[in-house]
């Protein structure tokens, strides 16, 4: 009994030795295997703007033949209200829209967060290691906070669950967007606390920022504002389920200027120049080489070679979107393998976590450790 106690005194004494004790390492000395990491949430159909800017470069990266995982961020889209069946309709078409895409479940793990209880859980354990100062700062939480009265605890520390998102799968490479820079950099510093404290555990992870033409793509009535499925005129942006006759009226209506001749000059004629950038992404030439095949073209002959490229390239998207939309089974199919495949990555990243945070007192293997320590086997 006496030793049974002095045992406890010295496990605490170590314990208490640990938790003061600041192991710096650096998580960029490790050879992390390449891992890429992103998410989108829930919305619905999707624009031109964030197929071509966002989920094209998710196909093209798993087509390179790297290691990518895709999540659709459910429980990043509850942080505003949500209304339970239109986040159940956007969560399939979500993924039909990404299946149609390209993104082929054979290559990429494509899975719905809210599947992994994991990514909760971990959000919690970063959570009690982010101050409030840093959150309240980022731009997102102001610019998204400064239109509401009461301002939901989910939007405040929505970057803390997107840290979990990356750090559970132990990602090294993250494709967003500009706007995701601060959370991408809240990321990184997160795992670097953790890190600091408990010993490397979590890699670096980069931000792959696309801050090309094809991210920024411009509304089509006002090429000095950014392409927006929010905006009130809805010939602002191409949906990806529009018909062609709907994609023609629009970039027919597009607000260009009053050169007739095709120029790709991106300050002087932002409208031509956002019609040549779509053309270009969806016939994969360059702008010089469209501008070349253009000579002696009216914009608005010109007009209708990028609504004709434009069709032809969306085609089989819309058809499959409708194809897959109607085949809920399969859809169900897909979430699931590919949250089981997700699962079994985080439950041993959760693991390691607990057992670094001093979560693992009654885990089995540890029992079974101090048992023999005491002898009493
Ligand atoms: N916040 C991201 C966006 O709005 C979506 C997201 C959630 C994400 N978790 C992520 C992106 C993890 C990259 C990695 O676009």
């Amino acid at each position: 009994m006496k030793s049974y106690k002095m045992f406890l005194r010295g496990v605490a004494k170590n314990l208490s030795a640990i938790s003061f004790r600041c192991i710096t390492t650096d998580a960029r000395a490790k050879d992390w295997p390449r891992k890429i990491f992103s998410g989108v949430q829930p919305t619905g159909a999707l624009h031109i703007g964030n197929y071509l800017g966002a989920v094209k470069r998710w196909v093209d990266l798993q087509n390179a033949g790297e290691d990518v995982t895709y999540c659709i961020v459910d429980l990043h889209s509850i942080t505003l209200p949500q209304d339970p069946e239109v986040l159940r309709h956007n969560s399939l078409q979500m993924t039909a829209t990404l299946l149609a895409c390209g993104i082929d479940p054979a290559r990429s793990t494509l899975f719905l967060q809210s599947a992994v209880a994991h990514h909760a859980e971990l959000s919690w354990i970063l959570g009690c290691m982010t101050t409030m100062a840093r959150l309240t700062h980022l731009p997102q939480y102001k610019e998204k906070s400064a239109k509401l009265k009461e301002i939901p605890l989910g939007l405040y520390i929505y970057p803390v669950l997107q840290a979990a998102d990356i750090m559970l799968y132990k990602a090294t490479h993250v494709p967003v967007g500009e706007d995701q820079v601060q959370h991408l950099q809240m990321a990184q510093s997160l795992a670097r606390a953790f890190n600091n404290r408990f010993g490397t555990t979590f890699p670096f992870c980069n931000a792959i920022i696309s801050d090309d033409a094809s991210s920024r793509l411009k509304s089509l009535r006002d090429p000095t504002k950014k392409m927006s499925k929010s905006d009130p005129d809805s010939k602002a942006c191409v949906m990806l389920t529009d018909t062609p006759e709907a994609i023609l009226e629009k970039i027919k209506k597009c607000v260009t200027d009053f050169t007739s001749e095709v120029t790709y000059q991106p300050e002087a004629r932002p409208g031509v120049a956002n019609l040549i950038t779509i053309h270009s992404l969806v016939s994969d030439k360059t702008p010089q080489q469209i501008c070349e095949e253009a000579k002696g073209l009216s914009t608005g002959q010109y007009k209708l070679q990028v609504a004709d490229a434009l069709i032809a390239h969306l085609n089989p998207i819309r058809d499959n979107i409708r194809r897959y939309l109607a085949d809920t089974e399969y859809l169900s199919s897909v979430i699931e393998e590919g949250s089981d495949k997700a699962r079994t990555v985080a439950e041993r990243t959760i693991a390691e976590v607990k057992e670094k945070v001093g979560m693992d007192a009654f885990s089995s293997a540890r029992t079974q450790g101090l048992r023999r320590k005491q002898n009493i086997e």
